[in-house]
């Protein structure tokens, strides 16, 4: 049980307690088979708020009238890229405005957000201590009176609201210290001795510092994003820090950037991707993407990009569903205020979080084949009394139609819209692998819209199934195939996209798919492909249902791609094959021969199957 709600506990009658522990308990979940004990807060709570405040928030970006010299645009690299002189960089701090700063302030937009941790920049790049750092004199007890300690306000702050307080802290690269690394020491070397110099008296100590005086720490965030091997720090001192985090703070989380993979050390608690980077498949350990609203970590007067709210949410519920973790940033100005622009979208995530928090809080992924619905994502909870959810986050909602899940065996018992507080139940049928919901007309979240479903169990899975598309079809692709057998080049999508991506066919080859069909119906079959040949005796073969479908491929030329620009491309049109009757209700399997004559390229992107107008 959290420390602050022991001491509430005290204070009330037993039957309320008990209720509350049922409350706490019933929301402790799935944990992901690798979880450190102590990462499980981690993985339950999901999402967190990174700040990005320092000196660099003064300059916005610019310096003695020019821009950030790089196109990235990272404001907080301003010292680095425009090469500024280090006392001179700290002149900076004369436009903070002292009386306004208010660490408390971002606590309160965290909360509101529906964050449950916080992670500070307490040192950045430019080596600037926004602590009071006995250890160096590049700190923000020697350049504020009265000194201002923003790593207490905030663990104070962070406390009182009930957060977890992170820390970052760069460790590999110093811009301040003499032997710190700065990329141009790859151009002048320094010696592995005078490295470990600023190892031994700046990190060590800082660590020390910050692991003593500022109460529990959640987790401390490091940023080297190469592997300890490519760079000058060795494995020895990753192995001193993270012993002396283990001492001090036993509970605090440790993640990969601090130049060790899980892989390679798995008492590492969590992966972190690359900025702005989200999950891509499912993960068994902690993971998390940081991830900014715009574009720039520190506060940057010319970002513009900004994500819509609706993004930064299906960023979030991507994630989840693939058992990962979200942490999105804010960059504060110099007088500590949180950009409008990131301020309303995550105010917003907060108010779509207090709906439907329980299909983040305590979630992961759900094991079905991903990116199988084209209408959203899944995350899914088993409860302490081992009933199931699975949360359908719906991304686009299927008018005019029910919402159909393909791949679960289990029947739900129940059927709501997470937004109805009444959970008045949703009709629905369920058929071997198929749940088709009634949803209502409308989506009842402007933003995503969550159906749960309910079950006395976790419900088994079928996998390898093709789920009918929102648009009433089944799109069989080489990605969601079952097997493929002869020779095919993956071509990537190029010209812009002009050119889909496809695969490329000479000679023979074989694919199949499997599809569940909900009642007796017959499905017309088209295939898009690109053939330059001349007509010949090159032929598309379809099985299914006991049925075969023998076309030729019919020459289809090319198409321009921009006028003006002999931009001439290949040309993929769709061509109807025919129909194919499924006589009753099942699974079938659809299979594909192509068989082409020596040297006439086959281009193939898709089969589309959908119901036939002619019944
Ligand atoms: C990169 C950048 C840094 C930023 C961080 C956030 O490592 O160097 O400026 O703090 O990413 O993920």
């Amino acid at each position: 049980m959290p420390n602050s709600m022991k001491k509430f506990a005290h204070a009330l009658p037993k039957a309320i307690c008990i209720t509350l522990v049922f409350m706490v308990f019933s929301l402790h979940l799935i944990a992901q088979k690798q979880t450190n004990p102590r990462a499980q807060w981690f993985v339950d709570e999901r999402f967190g708020m990174f700040i990005h405040w320092g000196v660099y928030s003064g300059a916005e970006g610019y310096w003695k009238g020019e821009k950030h010299r790089d196109d990235n645009d990272y404001a907080e690299w301003i010292f680095y890229r425009n090469r500024i002189e280090k006392d001179e960089y700290l002149t900076l701090l004369e436009r903070f405005d002292w009386a306004a700063i208010d660490p408390e302030q971002w606590v309160i937009l965290a909360k509101k957000s529906g964050m449950k941790y916080v992670t500070l920049t307490a040192k950045h790049h430019d080596g600037f201590a926004l602590w009071d750092s006995q250890v160096s004199e590049y700190d923000l007890g020697n350049f504020t009176r009265p000194k201002r300690d923003i790593v207490k306000e905030l663990s104070i702050a962070c406390q009182k609201h009930g957060l977890k307080l992170g820390l970052y802290y760069s460790h590999w690269v110093d811009w301040e210290h003499e032997y710190g690394w700065d990329h141009t020491k790859e151009i002048y070397p320094i010696t592995a001795d005078q490295y470990d110099i600023y190892w031994q008296e700046k990190v060590i100590p800082q660590m020390r510092e910050l692991l003593t005086n500022y109460g529990p720490i959640g987790l401390m965030w490091f940023d080297m994003w190469i592997n300890h091997s490519e760079s000058i720090v060795t494995k020895a001192q990753l192995e001193q820090l993270k012993a002396l985090i283990r001492e001090l703070q036993p509970d605090c989380l440790v993640n990969s950037r601090l130049g060790l993979s899980i892989e390679e050390d798995p008492d590492i608690d969590f992966r972190t991707l690359g900025d702005n980077q989200l999950g891509s498949h499912k993960l068994d350990y902690p993971w998390q993407s940081p991830a900014t609203v715009a574009h720039s970590w520190g506060y940057h007067a010319r970002d513009a990009d900004w994500q819509s709210t609706t993004a930064l949410l299906q960023a979030l519920v991507g994630n989840v569903s693939l058992n990962g973790n979200y942490m999105l940033n804010i960059g504060p100005k110099s007088n500590g205020e949180v950009p409008f622009e990131i301020e309303q979208r995550m105010v917003q995530m907060g108010k779509w979080l207090h709906v439907n928090g329980e299909a983040i809080y305590g979630c992961g992924g759900f094991d079905l084949d991903k990116d199988l619905h084209d209408w959203g994502k899944i995350t899914f909870k088993v409860l302490e009394n081992g009933r199931a959810q699975l949360f359908l986050h719906v991304f686009r909602w299927p008018y005019h139609q029910g919402l159909t899940l393909t791949g679960v065996r289990g029947k739900p018992e129940l059927v709501y819209a997470l937004a109805d507080k009444s959970k008045s139940p949703l009709g629905f049928t369920h058929d071997e692998v198929q749940t088709k919901i009634n949803i209502p007309a409308l989506p009842p979240d402007p933003y995503v819209s969550v159906i749960v479903l309910e079950y006395h169990q976790e419900p088994s899975i079928v996998s390898g199934l093709v789920a009918p598309t929102v648009d009433h079809g089944y799109s069989l692709t080489f990605k969601n195939r079952l097997s493929a057998a002869g020779q095919s080049l993956l071509v990537d999508k190029e010209r812009r996209g002009t050119i889909p991506e496809h695969i490329t066919i000479d000679g023979r080859y074989r694919s199949s798919w499997k599809i569940f069909v909900d009642a007796p119906k017959t499905l017309s079959i088209d295939a898009s492909y690109s053939f330059e040949g001349q007509p010949s005796q090159s032929k598309i073969v379809l099985h299914a249902a006991a049925q075969t479908i023998d076309q030729l491929i019919v020459p289809n030329g090319q198409t321009v791609g921009e006028p003006k620009q002999d931009w001439h491309i290949p040309n993929f049109t769709a061509h109807r094959l025919g129909n194919i009757r499924f006589p009753k209700a099942g699974i079938y399997e659809i299979s594909m021969d192509l068989e082409t004559v020596k040297m006439d390229v086959l281009r193939f992107q898709w089969l589309w199957l959908a119901e036939a107008e002619t019944e």
